[in-house]
């Protein structure tokens, strides 16, 4: 049975999914690649430079900068980004997070974090969210970035726990596709149709409760 909750951040708990495609975009228009809703999709999850790499892929510009070149574009994204975060206040957190959140502490559960930023660290600080989480998976520390599984055994390793006794929460079709190959159970945070990978799906933040996932599982397991 499920014993432990991890977290996304980007996209699952506040709106930063919509800053980083906001940076991102900026700089491809910069670079003259075109943008579409599919590279969109394709991009939440990813870490910055593997980000980078799929925008230069898009617009068959893979061989068109120094590695030196890419880590000061990618520097730049970051420096965007940090701009547009710097107004987050616990009002910018989803509907509903914070009284899941609440409602797993009560009941016993473990949380951790599994995001692939590097800046999740400073979103919990402004969204006042940091004391939730027992333990917080380093990105720096991780070998290979979603859809591995590994950011997501990693994030149930640090809470003691089985990968099987753990639900994630995710937004990105790449993590969606990482907790199933790290054998834990997934809930898609946006469109069904995109996050069709998924256990379970909610399109609404608001809507996920205890005892919305307990009818869920029931659902897919009978
Ligand atoms: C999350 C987001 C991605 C972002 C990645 C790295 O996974 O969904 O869009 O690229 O984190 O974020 P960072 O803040 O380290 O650039
Ligand atoms: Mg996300």
């Amino acid at each position: 049975h499920i014993a432990g909750v991890i977290f996304d951040l980007d996209g699952v708990i506040t709106d930063t999914a919509q800053f980083h495609t906001q940076a991102w975009q900026a700089l491809a228009a910069k670079l003259g690649v075109a943008w579409d809703v599919s590279l969109q999709n394709g991009l939440k999850g990813l870490s910055r430079m593997d980000s980078l790499a799929l925008i230069l892929q898009h617009g068959q510009l893979t061989d068109h900068y120094s590695l030196a070149e890419k880590k000061q574009l990618a520097a730049e994204k970051n420096t965007h980004y940090l701009s547009l975060i710097q107004q987050l206040t616990p009002d910018d957190i989803f509907p509903g997070i914070r009284a899941f959140l609440d409602e797993l502490k009560t009941n016993g559960y473990k949380i951790s974090l599994a995001s692939a930023s590097k800046n999740a660290p400073t979103i919990l600080r402004h969204l006042q969210l940091t004391d939730y989480f027992e333990k917080i998976v380093d990105p720096a520390t991780l070998t290979h970035g979603k859809p591995d599984p590994e950011i997501f055994l990693r994030a149930a390793e640090i809470i003691n726990l089985q990968p099987d006794q753990c639900l994630v929460l995710e937004d990105a079709t790449a993590g969606i596709a990482g907790i199933n190959a790290a054998g834990e159970t997934s809930l898609g945070v946006g469109d069904p149709n995109v996050l069709s990978a998924a256990d379970m799906v909610f399109s609404n933040t608001a809507d996920i409760t205890l005892a919305n996932i307990q009818h869920r599982m029931t659902m897919t397991t009978t």
